[in-house]
């Protein structure tokens, strides 16, 4: 059999959803501590919706995580010792009419950030083809791949993506590749 018969088939074409979480405010880069008045990860979840005509879904939380780079990095290692499950302004029920879900995420603590878990554990992925970007400034995927198997069940999951944060606005032909 010839390699080229083993390639997945792009998912374009097929009814998807982009599901994601974005932190605005300070934020750490290669170049040190800046300010993005748009998280590298709503850069890319756009993007996917841009490529394949996917509706979008933004997670956020009913108390704002600080704008603050340090207290950010306080209150999220905070959750993840708790493994608390942060109220969200409102709630995605249904995924029913998707056959694919792109999952969106900044890496946080070597983990997705747990307002992501609150929406992705009240959903239903059986039968689902499930596929994940992580946004990173050096971990990769880290331990996300942990929380995409535990919250989305009975989804077929693809290889996840690790696109790093402050490169993501040069990612295009990466993600159209992937998809
Ligand atoms: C609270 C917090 C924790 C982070 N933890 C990590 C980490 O463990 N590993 C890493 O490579 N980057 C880490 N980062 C960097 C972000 O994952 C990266 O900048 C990402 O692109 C941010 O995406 P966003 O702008 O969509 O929120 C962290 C950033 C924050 C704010």
């Amino acid at each position: 059999m010839s390699i080229f018969n083993k390639k997945e088939e792009s998912l374009k074409g097929k009814k998807s959803l982009v599901i994601y979480f974005s932190h605005t405010g300070e934020n750490y880069m290669s170049d040190g501590i800046r300010n993005i008045d748009k998280g590298n990860t709503e850069i890319v979840a756009e993007m996917i919706k841009d490529i394949t005509g996917a509706d979008l879904f933004k997670i956020e939380t009913v108390k704002e995580y600080p704008y603050n780079y340090q207290d950010c990095c306080n209150v999220a290692k905070q959750e993840l010792n708790l493994n608390s499950r942060p109220e969200l302004k409102r709630y995605l029920s249904d995924i029913s009419q998707y056959e694919v879900i792109y999952i969106c995420s900044p890496i946080w603590w070597n983990y997705m950030p747990n307002a992501i878990l609150t929406q992705l554990e009240k959903l239903d992925f059986n039968g689902k083809i499930v596929k994940y970007v992580i946004t990173h400034e050096g971990s990769g995927i880290g331990a996300c791949n942990k929380n995409i198997e535990k919250c989305c069940k009975g989804a077929e999951i693809r290889e996840g993506l690790a696109i790093r944060g402050s490169t993501v606005n040069n990612a295009r032909d990466i993600l159209e590749n992937w998809i």
